[in-house]
Protein backbone atom coordinates (compact mmCIF):
# COMPACT_ATOMS: atom_id res chain seq x y z
CA UNK A 1 0.00 0.00 0.00
CA UNK A 2 0.63 3.70 -0.39
CA UNK A 3 2.51 5.80 1.71
CA UNK A 4 0.19 8.67 1.37
CA UNK A 5 -3.38 8.62 -0.41
CA UNK A 6 -5.54 11.68 -1.37
CA UNK A 7 -9.23 11.74 -1.56
CA UNK A 8 -12.08 14.25 -0.90
CA UNK A 9 -13.56 15.07 2.78
CA UNK A 10 -16.90 13.29 1.47
CA UNK A 11 -15.29 10.18 -0.01
CA UNK A 12 -12.90 9.69 2.79
CA UNK A 13 -11.91 6.32 3.66
CA UNK A 14 -12.17 4.94 8.02
CA UNK A 15 -8.93 5.97 9.95
CA UNK A 16 -8.23 5.64 13.31
CA UNK A 17 -7.50 9.37 13.81
CA UNK A 18 -8.30 12.95 12.15
CA UNK A 19 -6.00 15.21 11.97
CA UNK A 20 -7.17 18.73 12.11
CA UNK A 21 -4.80 21.82 11.63
CA UNK A 22 -5.83 24.93 13.29
CA UNK A 23 -3.98 28.42 13.24
CA UNK A 24 -3.04 30.09 16.31
CA UNK A 25 -5.32 33.43 16.50
CA UNK A 26 -7.80 34.66 18.92
CA UNK A 27 -9.79 31.90 18.24
CA UNK A 28 -8.18 28.96 16.79
CA UNK A 29 -8.95 28.90 13.40
CA UNK A 30 -9.53 25.84 11.05
CA UNK A 31 -7.63 25.55 8.10
CA UNK A 32 -9.22 22.85 6.04
CA UNK A 33 -12.62 22.00 4.60
CA UNK A 34 -14.49 20.33 7.35
CA UNK A 35 -18.01 19.71 7.89
CA UNK A 36 -20.55 21.21 10.00
CA UNK A 37 -20.72 18.41 12.14
CA UNK A 38 -17.48 17.90 13.17
CA UNK A 39 -17.47 22.07 14.25
CA UNK A 40 -20.10 21.22 16.76
CA UNK A 41 -18.35 18.26 18.43
CA UNK A 42 -15.65 20.47 18.57
CA UNK A 43 -17.06 23.51 20.24
CA UNK A 44 -16.92 23.20 23.60
CA UNK A 45 -13.12 21.45 23.09
CA UNK A 46 -12.41 25.03 21.07
CA UNK A 47 -14.42 27.10 23.89
CA UNK A 48 -12.47 25.76 26.78
CA UNK A 49 -9.59 27.34 26.31
CA UNK A 50 -7.25 24.59 26.39
CA UNK A 51 -6.28 24.57 22.92
CA UNK A 52 -4.68 27.58 21.64
CA UNK A 53 -3.32 26.27 18.46
CA UNK A 54 0.38 27.01 19.26
CA UNK A 55 2.96 25.74 16.60
CA UNK A 56 2.97 21.82 17.80
CA UNK A 57 0.07 21.82 20.12
CA UNK A 58 -2.25 19.12 20.24
CA UNK A 59 -5.39 18.12 21.56
CA UNK A 60 -7.63 14.97 21.35
CA UNK A 61 -11.35 15.19 21.11
CA UNK A 62 -13.15 11.71 21.13
CA UNK A 63 -16.60 12.91 19.69
CA UNK A 64 -19.76 11.82 20.98
CA UNK A 65 -22.45 11.28 18.55
CA UNK A 66 -21.35 11.26 14.92
CA UNK A 67 -19.44 8.19 13.62
CA UNK A 68 -16.12 9.80 13.37
CA UNK A 69 -12.68 8.21 14.78
CA UNK A 70 -10.82 10.25 17.68
CA UNK A 71 -10.24 13.88 16.13
CA UNK A 72 -6.69 15.33 16.89
CA UNK A 73 -6.15 19.31 16.98
CA UNK A 74 -3.01 20.25 15.52
CA UNK A 75 -1.81 23.85 16.24
CA UNK A 76 0.31 25.15 13.58
CA UNK A 77 1.28 28.75 15.27
CA UNK A 78 0.53 32.30 14.17
CA UNK A 79 -0.54 32.00 10.18
CA UNK A 80 2.30 35.05 9.60
CA UNK A 81 4.83 33.50 11.16
CA UNK A 82 4.45 30.23 9.20
CA UNK A 83 7.63 28.30 7.55
CA UNK A 84 8.53 25.23 6.05
CA UNK A 85 10.21 24.40 9.39
CA UNK A 86 7.50 25.49 11.37
CA UNK A 87 4.96 23.40 9.05
CA UNK A 88 7.52 20.36 9.58
CA UNK A 89 8.06 20.72 13.46
CA UNK A 90 4.38 20.89 13.90
CA UNK A 91 3.21 17.76 12.21
CA UNK A 92 6.18 16.06 13.99
CA UNK A 93 4.64 16.55 16.80
CA UNK A 94 1.05 15.24 15.40
CA UNK A 95 3.41 12.05 14.30
CA UNK A 96 4.92 11.73 17.93
CA UNK A 97 1.37 11.29 19.50
CA UNK A 98 0.06 9.17 16.83
CA UNK A 99 2.96 6.76 17.44
CA UNK A 100 2.35 6.86 21.68
CA UNK A 101 -1.56 6.13 20.29
CA UNK A 102 -0.20 3.13 18.08
CA UNK A 103 -2.17 5.10 15.24
CA UNK A 104 -1.80 3.12 12.18
CA UNK A 105 -3.76 5.25 9.58
CA UNK A 106 -4.08 9.09 9.76
CA UNK A 107 -6.51 11.13 7.97
CA UNK A 108 -5.50 15.11 7.54
CA UNK A 109 -7.47 17.50 6.49
CA UNK A 110 -5.14 19.40 4.36
CA UNK A 111 -4.91 23.12 4.69
CA UNK A 112 -6.17 25.04 1.56
CA UNK A 113 -5.91 28.71 2.71
CA UNK A 114 -3.46 30.82 0.79
CA UNK A 115 -0.48 31.66 3.36
CA UNK A 116 2.99 33.69 2.94
CA UNK A 117 4.39 30.27 1.72
CA UNK A 118 3.74 28.84 -1.62
CA UNK A 119 1.94 25.37 -2.03
CA UNK A 120 4.86 23.38 -2.68
CA UNK A 121 6.56 24.70 0.17
CA UNK A 122 3.54 23.79 2.38
CA UNK A 123 3.32 21.00 0.94
CA UNK A 124 7.41 20.12 1.65
CA UNK A 125 6.43 21.20 5.58
CA UNK A 126 3.46 19.11 5.95
CA UNK A 127 5.37 15.75 4.45
CA UNK A 128 8.67 16.21 5.53
CA UNK A 129 7.36 16.81 9.25
CA UNK A 130 5.66 13.82 8.97
CA UNK A 131 8.31 11.53 7.22
CA UNK A 132 11.23 12.00 8.95
CA UNK A 133 9.73 11.54 12.24
CA UNK A 134 8.09 8.12 11.15
CA UNK A 135 10.72 6.53 11.67
CA UNK A 136 12.04 3.67 14.09
CA UNK A 137 15.42 2.25 15.24
CA UNK A 138 14.70 -1.05 17.54
CA UNK A 139 16.28 -3.82 15.20
CA UNK A 140 18.99 -4.21 18.37
CA UNK A 141 16.18 -5.41 20.70
CA UNK A 142 15.02 -8.87 21.00
CA UNK A 143 11.67 -8.36 22.72
CA UNK A 144 8.88 -7.65 20.44
CA UNK A 145 7.40 -5.98 23.39
CA UNK A 146 9.68 -3.48 23.48
CA UNK A 147 9.11 -2.44 19.66
CA UNK A 148 6.52 -0.69 21.49
CA UNK A 149 6.95 2.42 18.40
CA UNK A 150 4.00 1.97 16.19
CA UNK A 151 4.44 3.98 12.94
CA UNK A 152 2.11 5.04 10.84
CA UNK A 153 1.33 2.99 7.89
CA UNK A 154 -1.35 4.82 5.86
CA UNK A 155 -2.20 8.73 5.51
CA UNK A 156 -4.95 10.03 3.73
CA UNK A 157 -4.69 13.93 2.56
CA UNK A 158 -7.99 15.25 2.35
CA UNK A 159 -8.90 17.89 0.02
CA UNK A 160 -5.18 17.79 -1.47
CA UNK A 161 -4.51 19.89 -4.85
CA UNK A 162 -4.04 17.14 -7.62
CA UNK A 163 -1.62 18.18 -9.28
CA UNK A 164 0.70 17.56 -6.67
CA UNK A 165 0.04 14.15 -6.33
CA UNK A 166 3.75 13.35 -8.19
CA UNK A 167 5.25 15.13 -5.52
CA UNK A 168 4.44 13.29 -2.46
CA UNK A 169 6.65 9.76 -4.40
CA UNK A 170 9.19 12.20 -4.70
CA UNK A 171 9.31 13.78 -0.76
CA UNK A 172 8.88 10.01 0.16
CA UNK A 173 11.69 8.34 -1.61
CA UNK A 174 13.79 10.86 0.10
CA UNK A 175 12.46 10.25 3.10
CA UNK A 176 13.93 6.81 2.27
CA UNK A 177 16.96 8.05 1.60
CA UNK A 178 17.20 9.14 4.58
CA UNK A 179 15.91 6.70 6.89
CA UNK A 180 18.67 4.34 4.93
CA UNK A 181 21.87 6.67 6.38
CA UNK A 182 19.74 6.19 9.86
CA UNK A 183 20.01 2.89 9.74
CA UNK A 184 23.64 2.51 8.25
CA UNK A 185 24.56 4.93 11.24
CA UNK A 186 22.69 3.52 14.01
CA UNK A 187 23.75 -0.16 13.23
CA UNK A 188 26.36 -1.85 15.53
CA UNK A 189 30.06 -0.79 14.58
CA UNK A 190 30.78 -4.53 14.21
CA UNK A 191 27.73 -5.21 11.75
CA UNK A 192 28.26 -1.73 9.72
CA UNK A 193 31.71 -2.39 8.58
CA UNK A 194 33.81 -1.26 5.55
CA UNK A 195 32.00 -4.36 4.24
CA UNK A 196 28.89 -3.57 5.11
CA UNK A 197 29.02 -0.28 3.36
CA UNK A 198 30.17 -1.71 -0.14
CA UNK A 199 27.68 -4.71 -0.26
CA UNK A 200 24.64 -1.65 0.55
CA UNK A 201 26.37 0.26 -1.86
CA UNK A 202 26.06 -2.48 -4.32
CA UNK A 203 22.45 -3.07 -3.24
CA UNK A 204 21.96 0.40 -4.11
CA UNK A 205 23.03 0.00 -7.67
CA UNK A 206 20.73 -2.94 -8.13
CA UNK A 207 18.33 -1.04 -6.69
CA UNK A 208 19.02 1.77 -9.51
CA UNK A 209 20.96 1.04 -12.49
CA UNK A 210 21.79 3.95 -13.24
CA UNK A 211 24.12 3.97 -10.32
CA UNK A 212 27.68 1.75 -11.20
CA UNK A 213 29.22 0.26 -8.31
CA UNK A 214 33.02 -0.33 -8.08
CA UNK A 215 34.50 -1.31 -4.83
CA UNK A 216 38.35 -1.39 -4.12
CA UNK A 217 39.36 -4.13 -1.23
CA UNK A 218 42.42 -3.83 0.86
CA UNK A 219 44.56 -5.21 -1.46
CA UNK A 220 43.57 -2.88 -4.27
CA UNK A 221 43.65 0.14 -1.84
CA UNK A 222 47.44 -0.50 -0.97
CA UNK A 223 48.27 -1.04 -4.91
CA UNK A 224 46.19 1.96 -5.64
CA UNK A 225 48.94 3.92 -3.59
CA UNK A 226 46.10 5.06 -1.25
CA UNK A 227 48.51 4.84 1.81
CA UNK A 228 46.84 6.99 3.93
CA UNK A 229 43.45 5.40 4.08
CA UNK A 230 45.60 1.85 4.26
CA UNK A 231 47.40 3.28 6.89
CA UNK A 232 43.90 4.08 9.02
CA UNK A 233 42.69 0.68 8.50
CA UNK A 234 45.52 -1.33 9.22
CA UNK A 235 44.87 -1.94 12.81
CA UNK A 236 41.48 -3.35 12.56
CA UNK A 237 40.41 -6.90 11.99
CA UNK A 238 37.52 -5.53 9.69
CA UNK A 239 39.85 -4.87 5.72
CA UNK A 240 39.14 -1.32 4.66
CA UNK A 241 36.88 -0.66 1.72
CA UNK A 242 36.76 2.23 -1.18
CA UNK A 243 33.82 2.61 -2.24
CA UNK A 244 32.50 4.55 -5.44
CA UNK A 245 29.09 4.99 -6.51
CA UNK A 246 28.40 6.95 -10.22
CA UNK A 247 25.15 8.00 -11.31
CA UNK A 248 25.02 9.41 -14.86
CA UNK A 249 21.41 10.93 -15.16
CA UNK A 250 22.54 13.34 -17.72
CA UNK A 251 25.43 11.82 -20.61
CA UNK A 252 24.95 14.60 -22.51
CA UNK A 253 26.67 16.94 -20.20
CA UNK A 254 30.36 17.17 -18.93
CA UNK A 255 29.27 18.56 -15.16
CA UNK A 256 29.94 15.71 -12.57
CA UNK A 257 29.72 16.31 -8.91
CA UNK A 258 31.81 14.46 -7.17
CA UNK A 259 30.43 13.71 -3.43
CA UNK A 260 32.84 12.38 -0.29
CA UNK A 261 31.73 10.89 2.86
CA UNK A 262 34.19 9.92 5.47
CA UNK A 263 33.07 6.38 6.22
CA UNK A 264 35.19 5.50 9.52
CA UNK A 265 32.94 2.26 10.93
CA UNK A 266 34.34 2.90 14.36
CA UNK A 267 36.79 4.85 15.84
CA UNK A 268 38.41 4.26 18.95
CA UNK A 269 41.16 6.69 17.81
CA UNK A 270 43.71 4.34 17.20
CA UNK A 271 46.82 3.77 19.34
CA UNK A 272 46.51 8.05 20.22
CA UNK A 273 42.99 6.53 21.94
CA UNK A 274 40.07 7.85 22.84
CA UNK A 275 38.90 8.81 26.41
CA UNK A 276 35.86 6.99 27.69
CA UNK A 277 33.00 9.29 27.15
CA UNK A 278 34.56 10.36 23.99
CA UNK A 279 34.40 6.87 22.38
CA UNK A 280 31.10 5.35 22.89
CA UNK A 281 29.14 7.05 20.20
CA UNK A 282 32.26 6.87 17.55
CA UNK A 283 30.13 4.16 14.93
CA UNK A 284 28.68 7.57 13.87
CA UNK A 285 31.76 8.18 12.22
CA UNK A 286 30.64 7.11 8.63
CA UNK A 287 27.62 9.69 8.97
CA UNK A 288 29.22 11.34 6.19
CA UNK A 289 29.32 7.93 4.43
CA UNK A 290 25.91 7.50 4.67
CA UNK A 291 25.20 11.02 3.72
CA UNK A 292 26.67 10.90 -0.31
CA UNK A 293 25.11 7.23 -0.09
CA UNK A 294 21.75 8.03 1.25
CA UNK A 295 21.94 11.47 -1.42
CA UNK A 296 23.35 9.25 -4.72
CA UNK A 297 20.42 6.92 -4.26
CA UNK A 298 17.92 9.80 -3.50
CA UNK A 299 18.99 11.27 -6.55
CA UNK A 300 18.59 8.10 -8.60
CA UNK A 301 15.10 7.43 -7.19
CA UNK A 302 13.81 10.52 -8.53
CA UNK A 303 15.35 10.69 -12.01
CA UNK A 304 17.35 13.80 -11.16
CA UNK A 305 19.15 14.81 -14.66
CA UNK A 306 22.63 15.26 -13.27
CA UNK A 307 25.95 13.39 -12.89
CA UNK A 308 26.87 12.66 -9.86
CA UNK A 309 29.70 10.50 -8.05
CA UNK A 310 29.61 9.56 -4.08
CA UNK A 311 32.69 8.36 -2.91
CA UNK A 312 33.04 6.83 0.07
CA UNK A 313 36.67 5.59 2.35
CA UNK A 314 35.65 3.01 4.76
CA UNK A 315 37.59 1.90 7.14
CA UNK A 316 37.66 1.14 10.98
CA UNK A 317 40.15 3.00 13.60
CA UNK A 318 41.29 0.56 15.46
CA UNK A 319 44.16 -0.28 17.75
CA UNK A 320 46.24 -3.31 17.36
CA UNK A 321 50.00 -4.48 16.99
CA UNK A 322 49.89 -3.84 13.51
CA UNK A 323 47.91 0.03 13.83
CA UNK A 324 49.64 2.93 12.11
CA UNK A 325 51.75 5.11 14.17
CA UNK A 326 51.92 8.20 15.79
CA UNK A 327 55.46 10.18 14.56
CA UNK A 328 55.72 8.13 11.43
CA UNK A 329 54.93 8.97 8.00
CA UNK A 330 52.99 7.69 5.61
CA UNK A 331 52.78 8.33 1.41
CA UNK A 332 49.28 10.22 0.30
CA UNK A 333 48.06 8.66 -2.94
CA UNK A 334 48.74 12.24 -4.32
CA UNK A 335 52.34 11.70 -3.45
CA UNK A 336 52.74 13.57 -1.07
CA UNK A 337 53.60 12.75 2.44
CA UNK A 338 52.38 13.24 5.65
CA UNK A 339 53.44 13.15 9.08
CA UNK A 340 51.12 11.02 11.46
CA UNK A 341 50.69 14.11 14.83
CA UNK A 342 47.96 12.10 16.43
CA UNK A 343 46.40 8.54 14.90
CA UNK A 344 42.55 10.53 16.22
CA UNK A 345 43.04 12.69 13.04
CA UNK A 346 42.13 9.82 10.69
CA UNK A 347 39.11 11.31 8.95
CA UNK A 348 40.98 13.94 7.07
CA UNK A 349 43.44 10.99 6.36
CA UNK A 350 41.05 8.93 4.83
CA UNK A 351 39.31 11.92 3.31
CA UNK A 352 42.92 12.93 1.47
CA UNK A 353 43.24 9.65 -0.67
CA UNK A 354 39.48 9.79 -1.74
CA UNK A 355 39.87 13.81 -2.76
CA UNK A 356 42.67 13.25 -4.72
CA UNK A 357 41.57 9.84 -6.04
CA UNK A 358 38.26 11.63 -7.31
CA UNK A 359 40.36 14.83 -8.75
CA UNK A 360 43.21 12.12 -10.99
CA UNK A 361 40.42 9.92 -12.02
CA UNK A 362 37.37 11.72 -12.83
CA UNK A 363 38.35 15.43 -12.82
CA UNK A 364 34.85 16.93 -11.32
CA UNK A 365 33.58 19.97 -11.89
CA UNK A 366 33.03 20.38 -7.83
CA UNK A 367 33.22 17.71 -5.00
CA UNK A 368 31.69 18.60 -1.89
CA UNK A 369 32.89 16.61 1.43
CA UNK A 370 31.03 15.54 4.37
CA UNK A 371 32.65 14.16 7.44
CA UNK A 372 32.15 13.86 11.18
CA UNK A 373 35.76 15.56 11.36
CA UNK A 374 36.76 17.56 14.42
CA UNK A 375 35.45 17.57 18.02
CA UNK A 376 36.64 21.17 17.65
CA UNK A 377 33.22 21.81 15.28
CA UNK A 378 31.18 20.43 17.92
CA UNK A 379 32.34 23.19 20.44
CA UNK A 380 31.90 25.75 17.78
CA UNK A 381 28.22 25.31 16.54
CA UNK A 382 26.61 22.74 18.97
CA UNK A 383 24.24 20.51 17.74
CA UNK A 384 22.11 21.92 15.33
CA UNK A 385 24.36 23.81 12.71
CA UNK A 386 27.26 22.25 11.04
CA UNK A 387 30.64 24.09 9.46
CA UNK A 388 31.10 24.79 6.09
CA UNK A 389 34.51 25.89 4.39
CA UNK A 390 34.84 26.34 0.43
CA UNK A 391 37.67 27.92 -1.87
CA UNK A 392 34.94 28.87 -3.77
CA UNK A 393 31.88 31.41 -2.91
CA UNK A 394 29.31 30.21 -5.32
CA UNK A 395 29.97 27.47 -4.42
CA UNK A 396 29.46 28.08 -1.03
CA UNK A 397 26.58 30.48 -1.48
CA UNK A 398 24.35 27.48 -3.24
CA UNK A 399 25.64 25.10 -0.33
CA UNK A 400 24.26 28.02 2.23
CA UNK A 401 20.65 28.33 0.34
CA UNK A 402 20.22 24.25 -0.05
CA UNK A 403 20.57 24.46 3.84
CA UNK A 404 18.08 27.74 3.99
CA UNK A 405 15.56 25.82 2.14
CA UNK A 406 16.27 22.29 3.67
CA UNK A 407 16.54 23.07 7.09
CA UNK A 408 19.83 21.05 7.47
CA UNK A 409 21.74 24.46 9.22
CA UNK A 410 25.24 25.20 7.51
CA UNK A 411 27.26 28.16 8.66
CA UNK A 412 30.38 29.10 6.93
CA UNK A 413 33.46 29.42 8.47
CA UNK A 414 36.87 30.94 7.12
CA UNK A 415 39.14 28.75 4.93
CA UNK A 416 41.98 31.03 6.68
CA UNK A 417 45.31 30.59 4.81
CA UNK A 418 47.89 31.77 7.28
CA UNK A 419 46.58 28.53 9.22
CA UNK A 420 48.38 26.33 6.63
CA UNK A 421 51.89 27.41 8.91
CA UNK A 422 50.06 24.88 11.69
CA UNK A 423 50.33 21.83 9.55
CA UNK A 424 54.09 22.02 9.10
CA UNK A 425 56.25 19.31 9.31
CA UNK A 426 59.62 19.07 9.91
CA UNK A 427 60.25 15.45 8.49
CA UNK A 428 57.31 15.35 5.79
CA UNK A 429 55.42 17.02 3.40
CA UNK A 430 52.77 17.80 5.83
CA UNK A 431 51.52 16.72 9.53
CA UNK A 432 47.89 15.34 10.03
CA UNK A 433 47.22 18.02 13.40
CA UNK A 434 47.81 21.67 13.61
CA UNK A 435 47.02 22.13 17.37
CA UNK A 436 43.48 23.04 19.41
CA UNK A 437 42.99 26.60 18.35
CA UNK A 438 41.28 26.65 15.57
CA UNK A 439 40.88 22.76 14.81
CA UNK A 440 38.42 22.91 12.23
CA UNK A 441 39.62 25.02 10.17
CA UNK A 442 43.26 23.14 10.48
CA UNK A 443 41.28 20.03 9.02
CA UNK A 444 39.71 21.73 6.26
CA UNK A 445 42.95 23.13 5.25
CA UNK A 446 44.95 19.92 5.19
CA UNK A 447 41.81 18.27 2.65
CA UNK A 448 42.67 21.55 0.82
CA UNK A 449 45.65 20.21 0.00
CA UNK A 450 44.73 17.31 -1.86
CA UNK A 451 41.71 19.19 -3.82
CA UNK A 452 43.86 20.59 -7.20
CA UNK A 453 41.88 23.72 -7.17
CA UNK A 454 38.66 22.40 -8.12
CA UNK A 455 35.95 23.75 -6.61
CA UNK A 456 35.55 22.21 -3.42
CA UNK A 457 33.31 22.89 -0.14
CA UNK A 458 34.01 20.80 2.86
CA UNK A 459 31.12 20.41 5.69
CA UNK A 460 31.68 19.23 9.32
CA UNK A 461 28.84 17.54 10.82
CA UNK A 462 30.41 16.06 13.65
CA UNK A 463 27.87 18.30 15.90
CA UNK A 464 25.01 17.15 13.96
CA UNK A 465 25.33 13.96 12.72
CA UNK A 466 24.41 11.94 15.76
CA UNK A 467 21.04 12.93 18.55
CA UNK A 468 21.70 12.64 22.19
CA UNK A 469 17.77 13.14 21.99
CA UNK A 470 14.82 13.18 20.05
CA UNK A 471 14.13 16.66 18.82
CA UNK A 472 11.07 17.79 16.33
CA UNK A 473 11.13 15.66 12.77
CA UNK A 474 14.88 13.82 13.82
CA UNK A 475 15.34 11.25 16.05
CA UNK A 476 17.65 9.66 19.06
CA UNK A 477 21.08 8.71 17.36
CA UNK A 478 21.78 8.82 14.19
CA UNK A 479 20.04 11.86 12.03
CA UNK A 480 20.95 11.00 8.48
CA UNK A 481 22.19 14.94 8.75
CA UNK A 482 23.27 16.02 4.86
CA UNK A 483 20.67 13.92 3.00
CA UNK A 484 18.53 16.21 1.84
CA UNK A 485 20.84 19.04 1.79
CA UNK A 486 22.93 17.41 -0.41
CA UNK A 487 19.68 16.31 -2.96
CA UNK A 488 18.50 19.75 -2.53
CA UNK A 489 21.94 21.39 -3.37
CA UNK A 490 21.60 19.28 -6.92
CA UNK A 491 17.96 19.93 -7.71
CA UNK A 492 18.59 23.46 -7.49
CA UNK A 493 21.74 22.95 -9.22
CA UNK A 494 19.82 21.38 -12.24
CA UNK A 495 17.36 23.64 -12.11
CA UNK A 496 19.31 26.84 -12.03
CA UNK A 497 21.67 25.09 -15.75
CA UNK A 498 17.77 24.62 -17.03
CA UNK A 499 16.95 28.40 -17.09
CA UNK A 500 20.45 29.28 -18.32
CA UNK A 501 19.58 27.64 -21.30
CA UNK A 502 16.02 28.93 -21.60
CA UNK A 503 17.67 32.02 -21.81
N1 LIG B 1 35.61 11.42 14.67
C1 LIG B 1 36.33 12.42 15.37
C2 LIG B 1 35.59 13.76 15.45
C3 LIG B 1 34.31 13.78 16.26
C4 LIG B 1 34.33 14.21 17.56
C5 LIG B 1 33.11 13.46 15.67
C6 LIG B 1 33.17 14.28 18.28
C7 LIG B 1 31.93 13.52 16.40
C8 LIG B 1 31.96 13.95 17.71
C9 LIG B 1 37.67 12.70 14.69
O1 LIG B 1 38.24 11.65 14.01
C10 LIG B 1 38.64 13.12 15.75
O2 LIG B 1 38.80 12.36 16.65
N2 LIG B 1 39.21 14.31 15.62
C11 LIG B 1 40.13 14.80 16.59
C12 LIG B 1 41.22 15.51 15.84
C13 LIG B 1 42.37 15.96 16.71
C14 LIG B 1 43.16 14.76 17.19
C15 LIG B 1 43.25 16.89 15.92
C16 LIG B 1 39.40 15.77 17.51
O3 LIG B 1 38.57 16.53 17.03
O4 LIG B 1 39.65 15.72 18.71
ZN1 LIG C 1 39.43 10.38 15.28
ZN1 LIG D 1 36.91 10.17 13.32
Amino acid sequence: MQFFNTSQFSKRNHADILLLPFWEDSAPQSCGEISSHILTDLKYALQSGDFTAKEGETLVVYPAVQKEPRILLLGLGKKESVSIDSLRRAFASAVRLCHKKKVKKLNLVYPQDTLPLSEKQILKGICEGILLTNYKWDQLKSSSIDKTVQLLEDIEFIGFPPKYVPELQKLQNIAEAVYLARDLINGNADDVTPKFLAQTAKNISKQFPKIKTTVLNERQIVEAGMGLLSAVGRGATHEPAFIIMQYRGNPQSKDVTAFIGKGITYDTGGLNMKPTGSMETMRDDMSGGAAVMGAISAIAAIGLKANVIAIVPAAENATDGNSFKPGDVYKSFSGKTVEIGNTDAEGRLALADALSYAVKKFKPTRMIDIATLTGAMVIALGDDIAGMMSNTPELAEQLLAASRSSSELLWELPLHQPYKDNLKSEIADIKNIGGRPGGSINAALFLQEFIDNIPWAHIDIAGTAFNAKERHYTPKNGVGFGVRLLVEFMESLVNRKNTKTQK
